[in-house]
């Protein structure tokens, strides 16, 4: 499924976040920025080692040893994906608080989408973030990640936007989020 907005577009498809072939990639990562299971996982494996690394140096002189804050994102090279950028966010944890949620959640699409556009990026490839391991609603999840990246795009000339799920339930609950945004 694919939109036109404001001379951008969105589209929805189910596939491989690590086989995309736009620009970037995002990565639902956690604070540590180390890796982990899920598509955190799937990409530090397909980019190769070089990704931790660069990783690592990221925590450790833009943010002084810290971990990344839910709903901020940093970029590095995709070293072995197709993609030549990674965008590293960290979703919100679900724990219930739908208003909480929903900002940090909201964050991290708008700030990956800026990131991006700030390294003149024009097409970028999004996963459901929070809904795996970090048990965000899909139902829910969707609804706000359309809407973040719907306001992004009608205030800015970015590109493509690509929402890659990995399921076709994934896929039909995006669908059905886009589709009820649309027509209000
Ligand atoms: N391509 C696209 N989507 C994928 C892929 C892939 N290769 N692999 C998994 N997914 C999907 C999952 O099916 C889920 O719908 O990505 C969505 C997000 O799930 P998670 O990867 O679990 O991400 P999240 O819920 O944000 O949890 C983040 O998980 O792996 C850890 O280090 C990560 O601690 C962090 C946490």
């Amino acid at each position: 499924m694919k939109v036109e907005l404001n001379g951008n577009s969105l589209e929805l498809i189910i596939g491989d976040i690590t086989k995309q072939t736009t620009e970037a990639i995002v990565n639902a990562a956690n604070g540590t920025l180390m890796g982990g299971g899920g598509v955190d996982g799937a990409i530090h494996l397909a980019a190769g080692d070089e990704l931790v690394e660069e990783c690592k140096r990221i925590r450790e002189d833009d943010l002084d040893g810290n971990y990344l804050l839910t709903g901020r994102a940093v970029i590095t090279k995709g070293y072995r994906l197709p993609a030549d950028y990674v965008i590293h966010t960290v979703g919100p944890v679900w724990e219930g608080n739908r208003e909480v949620s929903e900002e940090k959640l909201k964050s991290a699409y708008k700030n990956s989408l800026q990131l991006a556009m700030d390294n003149g990026i024009g097409s970028i490839s999004f996963p459901s973030i929070s809904t795996g391991v970090y048990r965000y609603p899909v139902n829910l999840a969707s609804k706000v990640a359309i809407k973040a990246i719907i306001d992004f795009l009608e205030e800015n000339q970015f590109g493509r936007v690509v929402l890659t799920l990995f399921s076709e339930k994934d896929f039909n609950t995006y669908k059905e989020a886009l589709e009820s945004i649309l027509v209000k």
